[in-house]
């Protein structure tokens, strides 16, 4: 049977020390769920990070949106906040699985991690763009992929922004420090060039071995009532972790991108995410758009978000992002080179 989403009732104490424990949402008890209506809005385009910073128009709306969402009331489900406790509350167990006593609702270590993670994305952009009322707001991407985006995406970096977070690794995130994709919390010494040219070939070898078993790239199978292990996890989603321990401090809890519970308390976390995304929407391109997995258990497995109308929907069916209404400005894979 698919994963299906948790009883909202039913919110205990998370395993997350570094937020003190806690991090439900507040619950009324009185939330309809309805299946969520797909938007039908001009199509978005995500845009790298290291391009928009010189788009003013378009930054100013940025910042002007992330402000309105941390200006919400604490308890308001877009507060910012709050979108970053839907992490926490999904990652480090604050809902059993449904039926289960404690089997934790779970979304890394699998092949949901790719799945509820577009959804997390998607509602957390459509929200901004309500916020200041635009329908073609898009979160950016860190293109971390190629040589001008392998540095902390300098949009985050000024103190006086919204966007910005001080709970970060000072040593990673000024100065155009270069990130390792194989990043844990050991420095690599080669030269600036080398690691880019590092990068670039464990990104085109993830590509190439996993290409034709979508298990290695996406993480293994979970089903209801199945704990996920951390060692299933796809390797798009180790490549991942790389960058979350390059951004967080270097110790105590390592927030707040280094911690599950904290991670997406800092803005940089959601355009981490839009790449990771991406990455995914290129592994479909290469197979030719064929579905990753054909298993019902999979297909059908659904989620609950509150979505851009205030609305506590469900959702099932991510694969094709142009039905939720957006997409990926195209820039060059310098790491695709002869992969086929
Ligand atoms: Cu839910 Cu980047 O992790």
């Amino acid at each position: 049977e698919p994963i299906m989403p948790p009883d909202l009732s039913k919110c205990h104490d998370a395993n997350a020390p570094a937020l003190d424990n806690h991090c439900c949402p507040p619950y009324s008890g009185s939330d309809t769920i309805l299946e969520y209506d797909f938007p039908a809005t001009p199509l978005r385009v995500r845009r790298p990070a290291h391009l928009v910073k010189d788009d003013q128009e378009y930054m100013d709306k940025y910042k002007e949106a992330v402000r309105r969402m941390k200006n919400l009331p604490a308890e308001h489900p877009w507060n910012y906040y709050q979108q970053a406790n839907i992490h926490c509350q999904y990652c480090n167990d604050a809902y059993y699985q449904q039926n289960t006593d404690d089997v934790p609702v779970q979304v890394h270590f699998s092949w949901i991690f790719l799945p509820w993670h577009r959804y997390y994305l998607h509602f957390y952009e459509r929200i901004l763009g309500k916020l200041i009322d635009d329908d073609t707001f898009t979160i950016p991407f860190w293109n971390w992929d190629t040589k001008d985006g392998m540095t902390f995406p300098a949009i985050f970096q000024d103190a006086a922004s919204p966007l910005y977070d001080p709970k970060r690794d000072q040593r990673h995130v000024k100065d155009g420090a270069i990130l390792d994709l194989k990043y844990a919390y050991t420095e690599n010494t080669a030269s600036d060039s080398e690691i880019i040219r590092e990068n670039l070939c464990f990104i085109r070898k993830t590509f190439k071995h996993s290409l034709s078993l979508a298990e290695l790239f996406m993480g293994d199978p979970v089903r209801a009532g199945e704990k996920e292990i951390q060692e299933a996890n796809g390797q798009l989603e180790v490549i991942h972790n790389a960058a979350h321990m390059w951004v967080g401090e270097p110790g105590g809890y390592k927030e707040n991108m280094g911690d599950f519970s904290t991670a997406a308390r800092d803005s940089v976390f959601f355009c981490h995410h839009s790449n990771v995304d991406r990455m995914w929407d290129i592994y479909r391109n290469l197979r030719g758009n064929s579905v990753e997995f054909k298993d019902k258990d999979w297909l059908d497995s659904t989620f609950l978000f509150h979505d851009e109308n205030e609305q506590l929907v469900k959702i099932q069916d991510c694969l094709d992002p142009t039905k939720l209404r957006y997409t990926f400005e195209q820039v060059p894979l310098p790491w695709l080179g002869n992969i086929n």
